[in-house]
């Protein structure tokens, strides 16, 4: 099969903004507890932090992390988590039904975060805490030294202060299982207070307002719109969420999960237009997709009061990293609205690693995000894609290609593409109206046979990247997507 992807360098959607590759650490099974800490561990660094994991989430070049939840923050008191250790109390978690020790808080994720090269993006509680609580941590973090919460952060061993721009006002306020769930009004005047109040520390920082936390919830665009209305002088972004799932494992239909998640985008993009023609506002709102993934095999979420219980450890196969892909290519391609987005999440809970006491195991889901991480920059080119067609299931004709290109100013085009078919390959003529491609630089390529097929202990390679041929043609770029694959080609341009 034949496709065209006409690209001109002046036709594009802003610059990208390299956070849409960040991450998400939670307090929920094992993600902190034998994830990222693991002090006995013969694998952990001096801070008790393990070290392969560490490399593996340099390799995804997160630009922020997200911390500590989720669910968890919603009944979480940051100050369990500072000072000595040994006076640090263990409680339950209402969130995951666990019991949580608190070895690991504020300052550990602080210092974790300098050895992952990544910057910290501090959710505070707004479920059963308030804006005080939340005053108080941007205090610690933020402050100089010289009042209470700063000095407590001294004390604790870190006189600079730790300079978090990016803070998330809760999380998923308007799902039922929240512990503070409240209707959009009530969520909105305490988001606005502790905005104001967090801010009123710390102007220079940017707020996430919680957003509805699925498509699917009968609150989805409503508690949005009424949320960013009350709160929207003080907020950046709205907060999207989103997991794929495949139930019926039907892959021709689940492979169409991109044409849901442009939809999303474009619900946001209309909602943050509303608003701001309503309010008769100069102000820009971006999009903060800060939970997204693919979750539906491993569902259990009751940790029986213990401690880093095995919850939620997906298997991920690679038609899931086909779907990984379709998001960032999202993202991408919506640079003007989508300006923060975070996998969720990074280690043993819904990740693209896992980790057992001897070694660590990389998902399938790791490799596009680590290709894409890593050649994605500068603006993101708008695609006019000539593509056929495949028929997916109860979504219909569905184009077979994925894709999304950006070019940096050194003249450098990047592209991605996820081609749908399981019996297809796509040879891809990508042309440039204003420009010819004067070589062709690099390709990887990810793709396989059988859509189930995953990476486990004993198969560790089972699914990964591999180098692919790309070719720069009378001025154009010519590569062929195979059927259920991805693709990344790099090549440069010259402009006419
Ligand atoms: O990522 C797992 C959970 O999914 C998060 O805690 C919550 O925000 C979402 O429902």
């Amino acid at each position: 099969m034949l496709a065209t992807l006409t690209l001109d360098t002046e036709f594009h959607a802003g610059p990208i903004d390299p956070r849409i590759f960040s991450g998400f650490l939670e307090h929920m099974g094992r993600a902190v507890y034998e994830g990222v800490y693991d002090p006995d561990s013969p694998l952990a660094d001096d801070d008790g932090f393990r070290t392969d994991v560490l490399e593996a989430v340099r390799g995804l070049r997160m630009p922020l992390m997200r911390y500590p939840g989720g669910n968890f923050v919603s009944s979480y008191d940051w100050t369990d988590g500072i000072g000595p250790r040994d006076q640090r109390p263990a409680r339950p978690d209402y969130a995951w039904k666990s019991v949580e020790t608190n070895q690991f808080g504020v300052d550990e994720f602080m210092q974790w975060c300098r050895k992952a090269d990544t910057a910290p993006m501090m959710a505070v509680n707004l479920g059963t805490r308030g804006a005080m609580e939340a005053q108080a941590l941007v205090e610690y973090c933020n402050m100089p030294a010289g009042t209470y919460w700063a000095d407590r952060r001294v004390a604790n061993g870190r006189r600079e202060p730790y300079g978090v721009k990016v803070w998330c006002l809760g999380n998923e306020m308007d799902g039922p299982w929240q512990a503070g769930h409240v209707p959009a009004a009530e969520y909105a005047r305490r988001a606005d207070q502790a905005a104001k109040l967090m801010r009123g520390l710390d102007p220079t920082i940017e707020l996430v307002a919680c957003g509805s936390s699925g498509r699917s919830m009968g609150t989805y665009l409503a508690y949005d719109r009424e949320v960013l209305e009350y709160c929207w002088d003080h907020v950046s972004y709205v907060s999207a969420h989103r997991y794929s799932s495949n139930h019926a494992g039907d892959t021709a239909w689940y492979l169409a999960e991109g044409v849901e998640i442009d939809r999303i985008i474009a619900d946001y993009a209309g909602l943050f237009d509303y608003v701001r023609g309503m309010k008769r506002s100069d102000k820009r709102v971006h999009l903060s997709f800060d939970e997204w993934n693919v979750w539906y095999k491993a569902m259990e979420m009751d940790g029986r009061w213990t401690k880093a219980p095995h919850l939620i450890e997906e298997v991920y196969n690679l038609e899931d990293a086909l779907v990984c892909a379709q998001y960032l290519n999202a993202f991408i391609r919506r640079a003007d609205v989508v300006k923060v987005a975070c996998i969720a999440q990074i280690v043993n809970i819904i990740a693209p690693m896992l980790t057992r006491p001897d070694g660590l195991l990389i998902q399938s889901i790791y490799h596009p995000f680590a290709l894409m991480a890593r050649h994605t920059a500068g603006r993101s080119l708008r695609t006019q894609l000539d593509c056929p067609t495949y028929k997916a299931g109860s979504r219909g004709e569905t184009p077979a290609l994925d894709v999304s290109a950006c070019l940096d100013d050194e003249g450098r085009l990047a592209l991605f593409a996820v081609n749908r078919s399981q019996t297809d390959a796509v040879t891809l003529d990508v042309r440039l109206n204003d420009a010819v491609v004067t070589a062709a630089t690099g390709a990887d390529a990810l793709h396989g046979s059988d859509p189930r097929a995953a990476n486990s202990w004993e198969a560790p390679n089972a699914v990964e990247p591999t180098p692919w041929q790309a070719a720069a043609q009378d001025g154009r770029l010519r590569v062929t997507v195979p059927a259920l694959g991805f693709v990344s080609a790099r090549a440069t341009i010259e402009r006419k």
